[in-house]
């Protein structure tokens, strides 16, 4: 009987605007390749879990000069995020195909102007949370790749992941809260639109969408900021 393979591994394997982790982890001339490509823009942004890419590729539309990369573990939708990308002529995005929480062997301190963790797996069942993405130590990881002035966009439909989140980032004392909603569709009201494939089913099942946006500080506490605006840009 013959097995079924993943059409999208071979895709992603050779596409040059993506690139893969392996079962050794990444291939160091390719990280090396990477690393030279991304010297070229001035900003550079990453999304944690960019899903089919709808969000990346609003964001490579708006800003050409930045470079959006994202880290997307599933084979199909890293490779359909390119692919669209291509479509658009968009030159600005590159995909890492693997786990998010490799980001400090692709980026150095300081380096990203913005990061975005959008509707990322909440990981419910309490011996689980483990896996959740936003936990202390790699909320540090990710605060020491952040510029100074630089956003944390974090959006999600759990209501219990959202407020464990915005509790671990506010105690780190790395960040200022600009923007904080619990029902971002009321909040924006006629100038709402969904930024990706997931706020797109959950607004349609009727879910309410949390959303809060942090820009990364110096270390010292600064009182939250009132009139952020509600959308980061790079
Ligand atoms: C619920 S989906 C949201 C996708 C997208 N952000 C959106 O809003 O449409 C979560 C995505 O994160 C990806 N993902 C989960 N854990 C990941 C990890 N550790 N590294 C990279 N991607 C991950 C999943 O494969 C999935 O595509």
């Amino acid at each position: 009987m013959e097995r079924w393979q993943n059409q999208y591994i071979a895709k992603v394997k050779t596409h040059p605007r993506i690139m893969e982790e392996g079962d050794e982890g990444f291939d160091l001339s390719a990280v090396l390749e990477f690393k030279a490509f991304k010297k070229q823009y001035p900003q550079v942004a990453v999304e944690l879990g960019s899903g089919s890419g709808m969000h990346l590729l609003q964001l490579a539309t708006k800003s050409p000069e930045a470079l959006f990369v994202g880290f997307e573990l599933r084979y199909k939708r890293a490779f359909r995020t390119i692919e669209k990308g291509e479509k658009k002529d968009l030159t600005n995005i590159f995909m890492i195909r693997g786990d998010a929480r490799r980001i400090t062997e692709l980026f150095s301190p300081r380096e990203l102007s913005a990061l975005y963790i959008h509707f990322p797996d909440p990981w419910e069942k309490h011996r689980w949370r483990k896996n959740r993405l936003i936990q202390d130590g790699f909320l540090s990881e990710l605060t020491e790749l952040l510029q100074e002035g630089g956003r944390l966009s974090f959006r999600t439909d759990h209501q219990e992941y959202f407020s464990a989140a915005v509790k671990v980032i506010e105690r780190s004392g790395h960040f200022v809260r600009e923007s904080y909603t619990e029902n971002l569709v009321e909040t924006e009201g006629e100038s709402y639109h969904p930024s990706s494939e997931f706020e797109a089913l959950f607004v349609s099942q009727g879910l309410r969408i949390c959303s809060s946006i942090f820009r990364r500080t110096t270390g010292a506490t600064e009182a939250p900021g009132a009139n952020f605006p509600t959308s980061p840009e790079v």
